[in-house]
């Protein structure tokens, strides 16, 4: 029996099988019934290790369905095996890591618990919105990024006199390491966003960006607000071509759509959510980590 197990749930079908033959695993898949009153049912097909089993499961929408099968499958595993490792490629509700207005809860601060309830003693997210969320959890985490795979990609492009930029002062160091290993420059633009209605507002003044090609780095495209706004913004300024280039691409509803009809050449990301534009493969990031 090999010694590693690697358990695919559903949201991380693809990219569990890919790591499971980078770290020469056996591959557990499971098989999921959603009954009409929305509850999961889990069965897996397969032996798991006694030694190390790791969970694959990002938690996109449906979100809270991802979370509980991720929370279902690090239980199952850890009845039989000694070491669970849960690989969350999208840590959903990452973004929810601190109180910014009265009375909300953090989320984060839950979801630390019950992922050491289920069993899981290591997490291992991609991008993770920003490592305050892992300050709630008491077990061991970890955060890989996928700038490195992201950069090759764009490399690959040829653009001419490129400048990367952060749609946000949030993303600025992102930005910064995603220019540093271009070897290009970057600038951060200023993004305000009403934090009861979400409006997106970008409020930079003076930049020139002029006969440039621009990569919009961010962690997260999920409305496509944010890089709508900035895509306008840009475009205003004269600018050549606009890629973007992020990890996690939830494109809810129309979004990609919105985000072409601004302006936006090409959308690049990494699969650690399935999907039309998840052209980065991030499995070796992960064999890497573990
Ligand atoms: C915000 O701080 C994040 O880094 C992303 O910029 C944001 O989550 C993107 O959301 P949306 O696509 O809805 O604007």
């Amino acid at each position: 029996m090999n010694k590693l197990s690697v358990i695919a749930g559903k949201s991380s079908e693809d990219l569990a099988k890919k790591l499971s033959k980078k770290i020469k695993a056996n591959l557990v898949k499971s098989e999921i019934r959603i009954f009409a009153d929305g509850e999961s049912k889990i069965t897996l097909n397969g032996k798991i290790s006694k030694n190390r089993a790791i969970v694959v499961q990002s938690i996109y929408p449906p979100v809270d369905t991802n979370l509980i099968q991720a929370l279902l499958l690090i239980s199952k595993a850890k009845e039989t095996s000694s070491e669970v490792i849960a690989v969350i490629p999208y840590m959903g509700y990452a973004r929810q890591d601190r109180e910014f207005l009265p009375g909300e809860i953090v989320t984060m601060k839950v979801l630390g618990k019950l992922f050491k309830g289920a069993g899981a003693s290591k997490i291992i997210a991609v991008d993770i919105h920003s490592m305050i969320g892992f300050k709630h959890f008491t077990i061991k985490t970890k955060n890989v990024s996928a700038i490195t795979e992201l950069v090759q990609y764009i490399k690959k492009l040829s653009l001419k006199n490129p400048l990367v930029v952060s749609p946000d002062q949030g993303g600025k160091e992102r930005a910064k390491e995603f220019a540093k290993e271009l070897g290009s420059e970057y600038i951060a633009l200023e993004k305000t966003r009403d934090r009861k209605t979400g409006k997106v507002q970008i409020k930079t003044n003076n930049i020139d960006v002029a006969n440039r090609d621009l990569i919009l780095v961010d962690d997260i495209i999920s409305t496509g607000g944010s890089i709508v706004k900035a895509t306008q913004f840009l475009k205003k300024q004269k600018c050549k071509k606009i890629y973007v280039a992020c990890t996690h691409a939830l494109l809810i509803n129309d979004a990609e759509k919105r985000i072409k009809k601004a302006g936006v050449t090409k959308i690049v990301s990494a699969n650690t959510i399935p999907g039309k534009t998840s052209i980065v493969d991030i499995s070796n990031i992960i064999a890497k980590a573990i």
